[in-house]
């Protein structure tokens, strides 16, 4: 069966979580983006309009993360149409929270409900890595959460390679979204192309302890190991606005830790109860208020589901 258009929702996704680099990421509940994809009779996908975006995201096909996954998604479904795309951004562009992966994920499980869902879920991951390409290269950290849900590690590119991590229970985190860009690519700019072996080997340690201490449902231990990132986030600090005066405010308001989320500038504070959270969010953002820098900041949770179908016509 297949329909005339539909509606996918993909959410945001904190990639890295602190020490995994391009290989650790969760998916929240929301916010993110919505695609609503119709056919068209040409071949191939064209982007109908962009809301909310403020007109800064590319209109041009082959630039736009959404129309890249779509066309790709349409070849690999062998589709005998094209679409047209509505993309309605609900994540702000160079944020850190996944934006141009959740409107890749978002057009992929949209075109493939419009020809009827020909694809299993794993099937749309290279058209959803494809999209993101465009904006930041092949890494599938912020596609994996943002289309299976939960917290992911990647181990490669393809969906058997995308792992599900144990979600703990407590797993609590607060949000702040500074209003400043950084676009990913400057934030992958300034890493080092080389590090050394002592770094290599801690890094590695804390990546584990990370994953055990998920796997022990440990938040306290999950938070500790996060920040334990001596590579990656030492060579960001500085694109991040007032990042220790956020980790300092965020702790005294109870969190247990504070990373990046992403290339940044958002920063995810973790947290064990959800009124823990949302006083965390709130003196996460006091902090950019005090100097008169607009914020948004929220207490959110893991979402298992990742993206969904909103609706077909
Ligand atoms: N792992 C990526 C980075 C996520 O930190 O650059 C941003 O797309």
């Amino acid at each position: 069966m297949s329909f005339i258009k539909a509606a996918a929702f993909a959410p945001a996704t904190v990639a890295n979580l602190g020490v995994g680099f391009d290989v650790l990421g969760l998916a929240v509940g929301e916010p993110g983006d919505v695609v609503i994809a119709e056919r068209r009779d040409l071949p191939g996908a064209a982007i109908r309009a962009i809301e909310n975006d403020g007109g800064k995201l590319p209109l041009e096909a082959k630039k736009n993360t959404a129309c890249v996954a779509a066309e790709s998604a349409l070849r690999l479904i062998g589709a005998p149409a094209g679409v047209w795309l509505t993309i309605q951004k609900g994540l702000p562009a160079a944020s850190g929270l996944g934006s141009s992966a959740a409107s890749a994920v978002a057009a992929a499980v949209a075109v493939n409900a419009l020809f009827g869902e020909p694809l299993p879920r794993g099937d749309l991951l290279p058209a959803c890595l494809d999209g993101e390409a465009v904006a930041s290269g092949y890494h599938p950290d912020n596609v994996a959460p943002a289309l299976f849900g939960g917290i992911t590690l990647a181990t490669g590119l393809t969906s058997n390679q995308i792992h599900q991590l144990p979600v703990p229970e407590k797993l609590h985190l607060a949000l702040v979204t500074p209003d400043h860009a950084v676009p990913t690519a400057e934030a992958r700019a300034v890493l080092p192309p080389l590090i050394p072996l002592k770094a290599m080997v801690t890094q590695t340690a804390m990546i584990a302890a990370l994953i055990d201490a998920l796997h022990r449902g440990d938040v306290a231990a999950m938070a500790h190991f996060m920040m334990r990132d001596g590579v990656v986030e030492p060579a960001r600090a500085h694109l991040m606005p007032k990042l220790d005066e956020v980790r300092e405010a965020a702790r005294e308001a109870g969190a247990l830790g504070l990373v990046i989320s992403g290339a940044g500038p958002t920063l995810c504070a973790i947290c064990e109860t959800q009124r823990s959270a949302q006083l965390v969010a709130v003196a996460m953002k006091a902090v950019y208020d005090g100097v008169g820098m607009a914020a948004m900041a929220y207490a959110t949770h893991v979402s298992e589901e990742g993206a969904r179908v909103l609706s077909t016509e």
